[in-house]
Formats: C-alpha cells, sequence, structure tokens
C-alpha cells in the first residue's frame, strides 16, 4: 500500500504539544499542512515553537536556513474548520474527549470529501466509538503519536471495528514514510503500549510497598541490571503522576478492573499530595534547587574466605554471569547439580518466583541467595540478592563478596517472590502475551512497540523467548502462588508455548 504522495495536504488539529508535534513531522517529510486550533492564535504560536525547536539545529549546524524556511512555509495556520477541505489526510489532537471529538469529525465530514482519510491521535478513548456516528466510519483510524512526536518512534495505527483496511495500511505506509516505526493495533483500552508498560510501573509500586528496598534503589535495579533506560520512579516523576496514575486507573477500569491493571495507593498519595513529579519540583524525588538524588542502596565491599566457585549442573541465563567470574580470574569447578553456585557458605540460585525462605525450605538449603535476572550478565553494574531467613550472615557476605570479584554492585533487598528485574520483565511478558492472543498486535508489532516507543532494551516476548517460556511461566505461577492472587495469573499463549516447547519467534 503506497504511502501519501507528498504533494497531498495534511491537516493537523488542535495545535498543542502533540498537534504541533505532528504538524512538524508532517511538514518534514515535505507535506504541505494546515494547522487549525479553536484557541485564537495557538496555531500560529505551535507554528512558532517549531519554528524555535528548528532553528537550534540550524545553529548547532544539523540543518540548513533555506530547508527551515522551506519546512516552515509550508505549515499554514488556518482559522477556519472550511479551509481543509483540500487535505488528504486530517489528523486530530485536540482535547482529550469523546463528545468534542465526535462532534468535530462529525463537522469534519460536512468539509472534506469523501476519500479524505481522518485519524486521531487519541491516546485513550476507542476508535470505534469515535466512528460510530459517523457517516464513514470506514475511513476514521487511529494515529497514535507519542510526546514528543518528532522525537519519538512509535506511532499505533489503531484500527476500530469498522476502520477500513486498506486505509489502515495506507496510514502505516505513511508513517513509516514520515520516517517512524508504525504498528498495527486493534482499538483495545491501552493500544499496546500504555497495556503493556503497567507492570513496569505497577510492580515496582508494589515493590515499594511492601517495604522491598527504597525507590533510589529500585530505579538502581531496573536501570543497571534491567538495562532500562529510566528506573519506574525516575520515569514516573517525569511523566507526571497525575497523568501516569490516570493512564492506569482508564485501564483498570476499562478492562472491568482486573486486578492485573490495579493502581497504586502509593502512587495515588503522591498526586493527592501534590507531588507530581518534575513539573511540581517533587515527586518521588525532590527537585528542589540543590537537593540531591539519593543513592542506591549497596552492600560495603565485603571479603569472603572462598576462592573457588563451584557450578553444579546447568546454571541457564546465569552462564554468562560464570562466564563473567571465570574472566575476573576466580577457579570454577563444575559438577552436577540443580543449576546452582556454591560459594563459601552460600548457595546461589537465579529466582523463580518464590520466596528465598520458601525455597531454601523446599530445597533443604538454609543457605540459599537469590540472584535477580539482569538483561546482560556480562555488563550488568548492579544486581539484586534477596537472603532465605535461614541462610547465614557469612553465606550473605560470601554471595556479595563473589558479585563484587566481577565489579558488579550489590543491592540486597527483602525476601519478596521474583526479585525485581524477573518480576518485572515476567509480568511484561505476561501482558505481551496476552494481547498478542487477543490479537491487539501481533508478537513483533508489540515487541517493536516496547522498544520504539518507550526505548526498553528487548521486546518482552523476544525476552522471554530468550530465557526460554517454562522459566518465565514458572515465575508467574510461583508470584501467584506467592501472593494468592489472580494478578499474576500466567497468560495462556505462555503457557501453551511452554507445553509446545516452542517460542513466540519459533
Ligand atoms: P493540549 O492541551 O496540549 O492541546 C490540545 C489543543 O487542542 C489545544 O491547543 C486546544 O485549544 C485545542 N482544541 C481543543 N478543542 C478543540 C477543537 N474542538 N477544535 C480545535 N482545537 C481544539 O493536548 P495534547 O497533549 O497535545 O493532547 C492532544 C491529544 O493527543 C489528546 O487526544 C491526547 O490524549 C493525545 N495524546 C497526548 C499525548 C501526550 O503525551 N500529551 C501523547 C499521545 C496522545
Amino acid at each position: 500500500m503506497q504511502a501519501l504522495a507528498t504533494g497531498t495536504p495534511v491537516a493537523v488539529i488542535g495545535a498543542g504539544a502533540m498537534g504541533s508535534g505532528i504538524a512538524q513531522v508532517a511538514a518534514q517529510a515535505g507535506h504541505e499542512v494546515f494547522l487549525l486550533d479553536q484557541r485564537d492564535g495557538a496555531a500560529e504560536t505551535g507554528r512558532q515553537g517549531i519554528a524555535k525547536q528548528l532553528q537550534r539545529r540550524v545553529d548547532k549546524g544539523k540543518m540548513d536556513q533555506p530547508a527551515l524556511d522551506a519546512l516552515l512555509g509550508r505549515i499554514k495556520p488556518v482559522k477556519e474548520l472550511s479551509e481543509l477541505a483540500k487535505a488528504g489526510l486530517v489528523i486530530e489532537a485536540i482535547v482529550e474527549d469523546l463528545d468534542i471529538k465526535r462532534s468535530l469529525l462529525a463537522d469534519l465530514e460536512e468539509v472534506c470529501g469523501d476519500s479524505t482519510i481522518l485519524a486521531t491521535n487519541t491516546s485513550s478513548i476507542s476508535v470505534t466509538a469515535l466512528g460510530a456516528q459517523m457517516k464513514h466510519p470506514g475511513r476514521l483510524v487511529g494515529m497514535h503519536f507519542f510526546n514528543p512526536a518528532p522525537l519519538m518512534a512509535l506511532v499505533e495505527v489503531i484500527k476500530g471495528l469498522a476502520t477500513n483496511d486498506e486505509i489502515a495500511k495506507r496510514v502505516y505506509a505513511t508513517a513509516a514514510q514520515w520516517g517512524k516505526k508504525p504498528v498495527t493495533a486493534t482499538s483495545t483500552p491501552g493500544f499496546i503500549v500504555n497495556r503493556v508498560a503497567r507492570p513496569f510501573y505497577a510492580e515496582s509500586l508494589r515493590l515499594l510497598q511492601e517495604q522491598t528496598t527504597d525507590s533510589a534503589t529500585l530505579d538502581a535495579i531496573v536501570r543497571e541490571a534491567g538495562g532500562f533506560r529510566m528506573g519506574p520512579f525516575e520515569l514516573t516523576d517525569l511523566i507526571g503522576h497525575d497523568v501516569n496514575y490516570a493512564v492506569t486507573s482508564s485501564v483498570f477500569n476499562s478492562y472491568y478492573q482486573d486486578t492485573r491493571f490495579l493502581p497504586s495507593l502509593v502512587q495515588k498519595e503522591l498526586v493527592e499530595a501534590g507531588r507530581l513529579g518534575r513539573k511540581s519540583g517533587r515527586g518521588f524525588y525532590n527537585y528542589a534547587e540543590g537537593s540531591q538524588k539519593p543513592e542506591p542502596a549497596t552492600v560495603e565491599s565485603m571479603h569472603s574466605g572462598a576462592d573457588t566457585l563451584i557450578v553444579e549442573g546447568n546454571p541457564g541465563p546465569l552462564a554468562a554471569l560464570v562466564a563473567r567470574l571465570s574472566e575476573s580470574g576466580l577457579k570454577i569447578i563444575e559438577r552436577d547439580g540443580p543449576g546452582r553456585l556454591q560459594f563459601g557458605e552460600a548457595v546461589l540460585a537465579l529466582t523463580d518466583g518464590r520466596l528465598a525462605t520458601e525455597r531454601a525450605a523446599a530445597e533443604a538449603c538454609n543457605n540459599l541467595i537469590l540472584l535477580d535476572l539482569a538483561f546482560d550478565y556480562a555488563n550488568a553494574s548492579r544486581l539484586a540478592v534477596a537472603s532465605a531467613d535461614q541462610a547465614s550472615s557469612q553465606a550473605t557476605n560470601d554471595a556479595c563478596a563473589l558479585l563484587q570479584k566481577a565489579g558488579i554492585a550489590v543491592s540486597q533487598i527483602a525476601d519478596r517472590p521474583g526479585l525485581v528485574v524477573m518480576r518485572t520483565v515476567a509480568t511484561l511478558a505476561n501482558e505481551a502475551a496476552d494481547a498478542a492472543l487477543q490479537g491487539v498486535a501481533s508478537v513483533s508489532d508489540i515487541d517493536l512497540a516496547m522498544k520504539a516507543g518507550l526505548n526498553y532494551p528487548e521486546g518482552p516476548l523476544r525476552w522471554s523467548d530468550s530465557l526460554g517460556l517454562g522459566l518465565v511461566h514458572t515465575v508467574l505461577t510461583n508470584i501467584q502462588q506467592s501472593y494468592g492472587e489472580d494478578r499474576y495469573r500466567p497468560a495462556l499463549l505462555l503457557r501453551k508455548n511452554r507445553f509446545a516447547e516452542k517460542g513466540f519467534y519459533s
């Protein structure tokens, strides 16, 4: 399917944060862009904002002045809807309100020709509901950009029940032509990203609520072991807790209060206190001038008398950690066993979702120290560990000393099911698997959306393939059993693929 021809004008309605950004993207791709806003002067201000942004690029030598002048010449602030008649694609980015958007779409149907594509940038309203009263709902499609639109690569192309397939494909091709990474999704609450990402915030919020450790330590673990660009508390401070809490609540209610999406009282309290994050000067962290960000809790340098690491059986994902320890000069002995590591008094194992204390009892192994998942054990700079209540303090010391030998900072956290990164990845994969099962989007589009939309180091489904679905399914089953909560029920597709011994990509 062909993208919209560059010679076809595009209209953007709403010249706020999103509309201005979208207008810039379309103009950069060479389209003449009509920009309309109901507020007097807002379209002109939007255009000036774009000019200011791009002038910086010119000043840095990244764009030349004639190109900027030509681009700005293509953006035309207009006052009347009737001036949009020539547009081949109209993208609305007005206030997030079903009735107001419906009324605008009805007016647009009066003004635009039958072949004009109408797109909505809504982040939470059903495209199906928006199209329900239209004369030709087949031409309405969601074109969900991310903020800031000129910088964020992802565009979710959303199909409502009545959306014409060819039109969705044309919008997809157009987004690609504009240099974006489009994915296709059905019109379901949260689409892909705002649904699948919920556990990234929710699980850390819950771990914080359960006093596993503090927010700075959880952030550091998610970044330095998980490979995520920002930790959940830093990120929600940036997004704004009012916005993040509202999205969670909206997805939660839209899924008939499925506890998978349960909002957090910790975040609610921040909203009630007006601690909205960076924009209010305080959220989880204090942004007032002169205030310092708290340091993550890191175990001080430990000494161990042990000098040999015993690898018992196949260490699974921990193999890369063993290789790193071997490179650091540690003597390694391999023998049969259940895939654990022994160093001094410590018996180390990758979390399987059980409490360390419970697993130590089940495996008759008092000195059990559980290790968290790392995105890349070969390069992780930090790792979380949790000791069984039965473990001796020497066992914990030996475990910490072992990791420190490889230059890894250790964060010792309280014994909770699934540690931090493993729990985050398993629950993200769980949500992604359900979205795939329900046909919200393809497996590869779900992964692409999470990478391009949120800079995740890997798509959750590809990530769980590389861990092995057996492990991810076991982790979720064990967390579910630990809490006795439906919230952690493993997705059917994880279970099915596990027992079929295949991955999402094979
Ligand atoms: P905003 O408040 O910055 O801008 C909205 C603009 O629309 C305002 O300038 C307002 O005057 C104008 N407007 C309102 N009703 C209008 C009407 N009937 N006709 C013409 N202009 C009208 O809002 P923002 O953040 O740009 O959001 C716009 C849309 O994009 C919403 O649907 C929102 O859910 C969606 N969105 C927002 C994202 C974000 O991060 N801010 C991300 C992705 C989507």
